[in-house]
């Protein structure tokens, strides 16, 4: 069998891409391992920036976002009992949109059923062969079936624990990580969001965090040890936490529930800067990991996305290379910088289990400087509604 583009891979990044290029008349065959029920039981963030918003609307999925989407103009920063709000509409004219992964991921598979767009799901054994030849192939495995299947390119979309990075030969990845000392613990609960904007809480006890998928489902996370016990968390022992890291009057406005999901996420950067090996190409989690502090992962994905798509366009459409050349490069100079936003924002708000004092002080101290300067305040709010692509 022959297609243009094998994707593997099908959870945002792959699926964006894949419908971008259908809508240019590319054949794409998306590989994923997962059930689509497992791939959208999946509860991540939902902070859109306004180039992932236009590129989901270019991809022709931007319908229920703008719906059922929130958008915020801005967001607050609690410390020292007190909360002091970002006006993103007054310092870069910008707002997010806040609206969940998971209905990102929903969209774009309606998207590309109604397409009529190729995605396997529950493939086993995935695996990128011929790479640096111009005739790459996949070899996978589906309903018992071995299958090979050639293309012109193999974009790995597979995620952190996928198999396209690690196809990569070791020698030739350029890799750089940083694993944190602690986790998030996270729950969503059909209760009334404690505010109408995200709420990051840095406490002594250690960071917290407030949002919400809509106006009753919430989304909490308080952070923990990096190798927590979650069934040491009852809901009341996480409601307790989370309530102490947060300002008074804010505490006791919490509306508590039941949990309808609770689970522990590691907090990691990673860069894999080897973004292409000869036809193999990788976009999004395959690629690099940031702390969900900034809320970046998605939007970076969709940056990614949108570089690899206009290459590929350019590819098919005029047989140019210099886009599928260039495109490592370009997608890397934004990766960096939401790397250095999403470290510095885990940096300043978490508590470092091996912190000094004057370490300590430290964090408080550009806390107060943030909530005093307008143009701290500015560079903070031009990284958290998104850097240029
Ligand atoms: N073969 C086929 N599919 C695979 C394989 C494999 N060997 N390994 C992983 N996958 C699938 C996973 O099941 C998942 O559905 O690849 C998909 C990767 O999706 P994500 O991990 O969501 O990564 P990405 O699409 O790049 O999206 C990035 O989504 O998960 C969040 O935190 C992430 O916000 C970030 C964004
Ligand atoms: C979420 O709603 O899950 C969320 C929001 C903002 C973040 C991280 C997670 O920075």
């Amino acid at each position: 069998m022959k297609t243009s583009v094998v994707i593997i891979g099908g959870g945002p990044s792959g699926l964006l891409l894949s419908q971008l290029l259908h809508l240019s008349g590319i054949e794409t065959v998306v590989l994923e391992r997962r059930s689509r029920a497992y791939v959208l039981s999946r509860i991540r963030a939902g902070v859109l920036e306004r180039g992932t918003q236009d590129l989901l609307d270019r991809a022709e999925v931007g319908t229920r976002m703008h719906g059922e989407g929130q958008v915020h103009d801005g967001f607050n920063l609690s410390f020292g009992d007190s909360l002091h709000r970002i006006d993103l509409a007054r310092l870069r004219d910008q707002s997010v949109m806040v609206y969940g992964q998971t209905e990102v991921t929903k969209d774009l598979y309606e998207a590309r059923d109604r397409l009529g767009g190729s995605i396997l799901h529950e493939v086993e054994d995935a695996a990128p062969y011929a790479m640096t030849t111009s005739n790459p192939f996949v070899i996978y495995r589906h309903n018992g079936q071995d299958h090979r299947l050639n293309c012109d390119f193999i974009i790995g979309c597979d995620g952190f624990h996928g198999v396209s990075r690690k196809s990569i030969p070791a020698a030739q990845r350029r890799e750089f990580e940083r694993e944190y000392p602690f986790g998030w613990l996270g729950v969503l609960s059909e209760t009334k969001p404690a505010a109408e904007e995200l709420i990051y809480a840095a406490h002594d006890d250690g960071f917290a965090l407030c949002s919400m998928r809509n106006a009753q489902l919430s989304r909490y996370y308080i952070q923990c040890k990096a190798d927590e016990d979650i069934s040491t968390w009852s809901d009341d022992r996480f409601w307790s936490t989370l309530k102490s890291r947060l300002p008074r009057d804010i505490a006791d406005e919490i509306v508590t529930g039941p949990s309808i999901e609770k689970s522990i996420a590691p907090l990691r950067s990673y860069v894999c800067e080897t973004m292409r090996y000869g036809r193999l190409l990788l976009a999004g989690d395959a690629a690099h990991i940031v702390p969900p502090t900034g809320a970046k992962g998605l939007n970076l994905a969709a940056s990614d996305v949108h570089y690899l798509s206009e290459a590929l366009i350019a590819w098919y459409r005029d047989r140019r290379a210099d886009l599928i050349d260039g495109y490592e490069a370009r997608a890397l100079a934004r990766v960096w910088k939401c790397e250095r936003f999403s470290w510095w924002m885990t940096s300043l708000l978490h508590r470092f289990p091996k912190s000094t004092p004057f370490e300590t002080r430290m964090q408080r101290a550009e806390l107060e400087y943030i909530v005093s300067s307008q143009a701290a305040q500015t560079s903070l709010a031009e990284n958290y509604v998104g850097l240029p692509y």
